[in-house]
């Protein structure tokens, strides 16, 4: 009965005295690393799961130094070594935690900016980092301290359903992007987590699929564009993602995460882990995925054990401590930051609005369609349009206040809208969030309300519309998200429903010398070859963000030049793609290998390199849209093309001039075509980009762009080095992938070649 009451009282004697010795500040790190003790340290490689209660399994630890509901997770506190927690929160398209609180009569309402996607079709890196500053201050002002974001995973095909969240086909593009996102974000003394690290190009089965691929087409297409941004970023995390690459599990990968990322690429943050649960903790901390989320005691407890069955060496976990506390000093709780929870809702909204405008793409304009002049009037057809959507569904979805939609954005710029049509479509819309109501539609909050399908107006219907009003917009809109990839029917392709209707509207407005205007509101491509030659204008809005409605109208209206240009090849057909005979829903499921089925088990990357443009300028085939592409209200010339050596590369210079009738931006793009001798490469490639500022008729800008014999070297299996092969390179200016300006030459005289590691070499024939 002694032993029992004496045992607990000198084991909290004990922890005083510790906890007297020492407490963490920014130069202790080893001192607290000695101090802690076996089980502390498991905790701090393990989430909390979002549970602000302390630890019961060892009664000593602390919960959260304060609690952000609805962050996605949090790092442990250890109260006696002064360690406080640290929040978690998603991701990207701004902060996602809950708006509203028990017992709180105050909203935490966050701003929902344009998704990854649009961001990439901006081409304007200072536009994105000012967009990061913007969401890492709501970051900070909320209490938060590590944004999950940016998102960087290779569109590989328009089927995936997380697309949206992120940037391009391209890994430069991706890269320099994600880089300026970081920048921004971290400005704001918080951090990021460059996500999913690496190969999860599909949701299907995410959690199990092996995604496996050659260590070249790994190395070009589905790391470059992390590489990029860690070396020009230094993003403060990164997480592994869910499923296997080549193999193992990404965050069980001491090849990916060390070799690669710190030994070769330098890292210096933390890797956490994606959400899983209880993988083989010893693999994770041997590979260098420091931190466990959202973390599960039976995780701790496995650690623990683990260390004790010498499974896994204590000198081993402390590596992963030591940078989690690292990375714990520089958190705006540990400095005891003392948010407001009152961000700059306003100005950001003003941000998000404009910033969307600038990633929206013109595909088409006949006859100077758009922008309208005038106040004319509007049928607005489209469900979409009075159901705008400002982004996708799961992680990446943001609790914001409001959704402009088109109707409330045109009528802010001055336009009448038909009412007759628009209360059809509120009949529809009210009976429809009826039987919501009653149950059948609701996928929960997470999965997010599903998109309505669209409604089948009837000819005379139309044909009255025609007769009342000036123009005609039809809104098609997308939805998707995380855990399940698109469909090629009625997803990819348009809906039956959604042919007839352009089908009938262009009819039926051309019969009456009138125009029509397509707006795309969606995250991803879809099929545009078999009707786009039906509407006037096409515009492109992407999910533009909370303030999509007036975004939307800005630009149709001519506040606003668009100049975006497509972050994507836009096929013909889905089967056009490469990488269609090798990805979910775009095909039957293979024959089973080893027991094990294709797609669901794991994933041929046959394709290889052959990867949006690449694979379309190399073959020389017919594409929708090319990649790059994007139409202006203004026209460009491009002049006084140049290239110079330097020291390590070569520096490429153009003058640009507005030629036409309003002010606007370019986006210019350098491709790279490499001589023969060296590896075979696709046919061009884009190796930099820049925009211009906002230039007035008549006026120029030159712009340079920087290129290093690194950028453009080809992996090499053989040597397992980059090479960059001598001879002459073809440096294109273009407007997009098949527009090139001027071409001019830079030689190198002699090869240059940079060893890296032979590591990730695929597990399964391709
Ligand atoms: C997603 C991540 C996200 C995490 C936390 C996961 O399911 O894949 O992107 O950051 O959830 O919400």
């Amino acid at each position: 009965m002694k032993r029992l009451i004496i045992l607990p009282v000198l084991l909290f004697m004990t922890a005083m005295n510790l906890s007297a010795q020492v407490s963490l500040k920014a130069n202790n790190i080893d001192e607290v690393l000695k101090a802690m003790t076996l089980e502390e340290k498991a905790t701090l490689v393990v989430g909390s799961n979002r549970q602000a209660a302390p630890n019961q399994a060892n009664g000593m630890l602390g919960g959260h130094s304060h609690q952000v509901p609805g962050a996605a997770g949090n790092t442990q506190a250890i109260p006696r070594l002064g360690i406080p927690s640290t929040v978690l929160t998603d991701g990207p398209a701004g902060v996602r935690i809950s708006p509203t609180r028990q017992n709180d009569n105050n909203t935490y309402y966050c701003t929902g900016f344009p998704v990854g996607t649009a961001l990439a079709c901006t081409w304007n890196q200072e536009l994105v980092e000012e967009v990061g500053r913007a969401i890492g201050n709501e970051v900070l002002e909320y209490g938060c301290d590590v944004l999950l974001a940016p998102g960087m995973n290779i569109h590989r095909s328009p089927l995936c359903g997380r697309n949206f969240e992120y940037y391009s086909e391209d890994p430069l593009l991706t890269g320099k992007i994600a880089a300026a996102y970081v920048r921004g974000v971290q400005s704001q003394g918080v951090g990021t987590s460059m996500k999913h690290f690496a190969g999860n190009s599909q949701e299907t089965n995410r959690m199990g699929v092996n995604e496996v691929m050659t260590q070249r087409t790994l190395r070009e297409i589905y790391l470059k564009g992390f590489e990029i941004a860690v070396r020009e970023a230094n993003p403060w995390t990164i997480m592994s993602s869910y499923n296997r690459l080549n193999g193992p599990f990404t965050q069980e990968n001491k090849e990916l995460l060390t070799t690669i990322l710190r030994d070769e690429w330098g890292f210096k943050g933390i890797v956490m882990t994606d959400w899983t649960g209880l993988r083989n903790t010893a693999a994770q901390i041997m590979a260098g995925n420091d931190l466990m989320e959202p973390g599960a005691a039976n995780q701790t407890q496995d650690v623990i054990a683990k260390v004790k069955s010498g499974e896994l060496k204590e000198s081993d976990l402390d590596i992963c401590v030591r940078r989690i506390l690292q990375y714990i000093v520089k958190t705006p709780s540990f400095k005891g930051y003392a948010f407001s929870n009152k961000p700059d809702l306003k100005g950001h909204a003003a941000i998000t609005r404009t910033s969307a405008t600038e990633g929206m793409v013109l595909l088409k304009n006949e006859q100077n369609t758009l922008p309208m002049t005038g106040t004319p009037t509007v049928s607005v057809f489209g469900v979409t349009s009075y159901n705008f959507i400002a982004g996708g569904t799961g992680s990446g979805d943001v609790n914001k206040a409001y959704t402009i939609d088109m109707m409330t954005g045109l009528k802010g710029a001055g336009l009448t809208v038909n009412e007759k049509l628009a209360n059809v479509y509120k009949t529809y819309k009210d009976y429809q969030a009826s039987l919501t109501a009653a149950g059948p539609a609701r996928r929960g909050w997470f999965w997010g309300t599903p998109k309505l399908d669209e409604l089948a107006i009837n000819r005379n219907i139309i044909n009255a519309q025609a007769q009342e009003s000036d123009i005609a917009i039809i809104t098609i809109g997308r939805q998707a998200g995380e855990g399940s990839d698109r469909q090629e029917a009625n997803d990819f392709k348009l809906s039956d429903v959604e042919q007839q209707l352009i089908d009938d509207v262009c009819a039926a407005f051309h019969q009456a010398n009138k125009r029509v205007v397509v707006v795309l509101n969606m995250g991803n491509v879809i099929e545009t070859a078999s009707w786009k030659s039906k509407p006037d204008a096409i515009l492109l809005a992407w999910q533009p963000g909370q303030e999509g409605g007036y975004s939307v109208a800005d630009v149709l209206t001519g506040k606003e030049n668009p100049s975006g240009k497509l972050s994507m090849t836009w096929p013909i057909n889905l089967s056009d793609l490469p990488s269609s005979a090798n990805f979910p829903n775009a095909r039957p499921a293979g024959a089973p290998v080893g027991g094990k089925t294709e797609f669901r088990d794991f994933t041929l990357h046959k394709e290889g390199l052959d990867v949006g443009y690449r694979y379309f300028t190399t073959q020389n085939k017919a594409v929708s849209y090319p990649f790059g592409f994007g139409l202006s209200y203004t026209t460009f010339v491009y002049s006084k093309a140049k290239v110079k050596s330097t020291k390590d590369g070569f520096e490429a210079s153009i003058t640009i001039t507005n030629t036409g009738s309003t002010a606007g931006k370019e986006a210019v793009q350098l491709y790279v075509s490499a001589p023969d001798g060296g590896l075979i490469k696709p046919d061009r490639e884009l190796k930099s980009f820049a925009k211009t500022r906002m230039l007035q008729l008549g006026e120029s800008q030159t712009l340079t762009m920087r290129v290093t014999l690194y950028d453009l070297a080809s992996y090499n299996e053989t040597t397992q080095a980059w090479e960059t092969a001598a001879g002459k390179y073809h440096v294109h200016f273009a407007a997009n992938v098949d527009d090139v300006r001027y071409c001019t030459i830079f030689s190198l005289s002699k090869k240059q070649s940079v060893k890296a590691h032979d590591v990730m070499r695929p597990d399964m024939a391709l």
